[in-house]
């Protein structure tokens, strides 16, 4: 099955033109050298065999030249700003941009500044992990807003994430423009986009998704459940901490959230969720400083869920282990969407939608389901991973 592929998006066509040309140069390289080979070994004089290594040359020069850049490390576009002090979800918000400008312009995107606020982790660290690019090469670095001013930016990464032809116009002749540009800084530090997460879904998955290792096996992402649906069929909950201290004199048992999904709709959804399998739940609860008497309210028994509420140094592990739930039962949080950007073939349901944060975030075999479209029968997307 192939989970990395977003088949609408403009960057799986670039890569996919990119993976022909190299078997193209591959099948030429060898084709050649058969020929050429044989030829040599029939013809024995100088000047034939000269005239095949010219001809072997000249077909395959067009390809090999499309295959050279791509196995060179991509230039860097170092985002200069400082990420702020926001935790893992939100800070996302900030560099949308970053992520669209920086993939079109085939460069790898990577965070310059490195404070570490008092959530106690460096974002920058976090992000840059996976990036390609390790160094800056200041022979002629360029700076983003000389060629995509700062009020044109929100547009046109909206439109070229949209598919319309005048961004994608707009974006070739910025990157024909830095063509030669051996580095791109951007010092945008005041972006905000709430929403475009199917766009920067992809990048987000290629960052923090740790690859499968045999010494980390748990590190890649379980199969899904429609693999073997007599596994025992995981749900992650996040309970978002702002949600649940609201002002004194709050029955959060029935309070509206605005995070996460209220508590009357989780019972109800674990109730349907429990009729359709065969096994007991294994039930996985973020909440950051969790409060029990809060979870209580869900009543859970003991030994049918695991409470991540991990010290802030190891934020990242608990993200991973609840973005891997089968299903996932959200408010419209930007920590709860990041768990949803990396989860592995899956549902993830709801609540709110307003904010668009997981519009077309369909994709990787993960369903996106609104609560207030929610049918218990949506449960067997599950068996079907998109
Ligand atoms: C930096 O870019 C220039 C121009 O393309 C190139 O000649 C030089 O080798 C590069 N330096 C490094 C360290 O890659
Ligand atoms: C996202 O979804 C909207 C409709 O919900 C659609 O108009 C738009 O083209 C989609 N964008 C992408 C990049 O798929």
């Amino acid at each position: 099955m192939l989970y990395d592929a977003l088949p609408t998006s403009a960057a799986s066509k670039t890569s996919s033109l990119r993976r022909h040309k190299r078997r193209y140069a591959y099948l030429c390289v060898f084709a050649t050298l058969v020929v050429v080979g044989f030829l040599s070994f029939a013809v024995r004089t100088e000047h034939v065999q000269s005239k095949l290594a010219e001809i072997q040359l000249q077909l395959c020069t067009p390809a090999l030249t499309a295959v050279v850049p791509e196995e060179q490390t991509p230039r860097m576009y170092l985002r200069v700003g400082p990420l702020g002090g926001e935790g893992m979800g939100s800070v996302l918000q900030h560099f949308k941009q970053s992520i669209v400008l920086s993939q079109v312009l085939d460069s790898s995107l990577h965070f310059g500044w490195n404070e570490v606020w008092d959530h106690r982790y460096s974002q920058s660290d976090i992000y840059n992990a996976n990036a390609e690019s390790q160094t800056l090469n200041v022979t002629k670095a360029c700076r983003m807003q000389d060629f995509i001013p700062h009020e044109d930016r929100d547009a046109v990464v909206r439109g070229w994430c949209a598919g319309e032809d005048s961004a994608i116009a707009r974006l070739d002749e910025a990157r024909t423009r830095m063509a030669d540009c051996t580095g791109i800084l951007d010092t945008e530090v005041d972006e905000l986009m709430q929403d475009l997460n199917g766009c920067i879904m992809p990048w987000v998955r290629s960052r923090l998704i740790p690859p499968p290792s045999s010494s980390s096996p748990s590190a890649a992402h379980p199969l899904p459940y429609s693999s073997d649906p007599s596994r025992r069929l995981s749900v992650g909950i996040h309970i978002r901490w702002g949600d649940t201290a609201p002002p004194p004199g709050t029955d959060i048992s029935t309070h509206d959230f605005y995070g996460s999904m209220n508590f009357p709709d989780i019972a109800r959804v674990l109730t349907d969720l429990r009729a359709f399998s065969s096994n007991p739940l294994e039930i996985t609860i973020a909440m950051e400083e969790a409060d029990r008497a809060v979870i209580a309210l869900l009543n859970l028994e003991a030994e049918e869920y695991t409470l991540l509420d991990s010290p802030q140094t190891q934020a990242l592990d608990d993200l991973r282990v609840l973005s891997r739930s089968d299903v996932l039962l959200l408010g419209e949080s930007s920590y709860g969407v990041l768990t949803h950007l990396l989860a592995p073939p899956g549902l993830t349901i709801v609540k709110g939608g307003g904010l668009g944060k997981f519009r077309n975030t369909s994709g990787f075999g993960r369903h996106v389901v609104y609560l207030d479209d929610y049918k218990a029968e949506d449960i067997e997307l599950l068996l079907i991973p998109l």
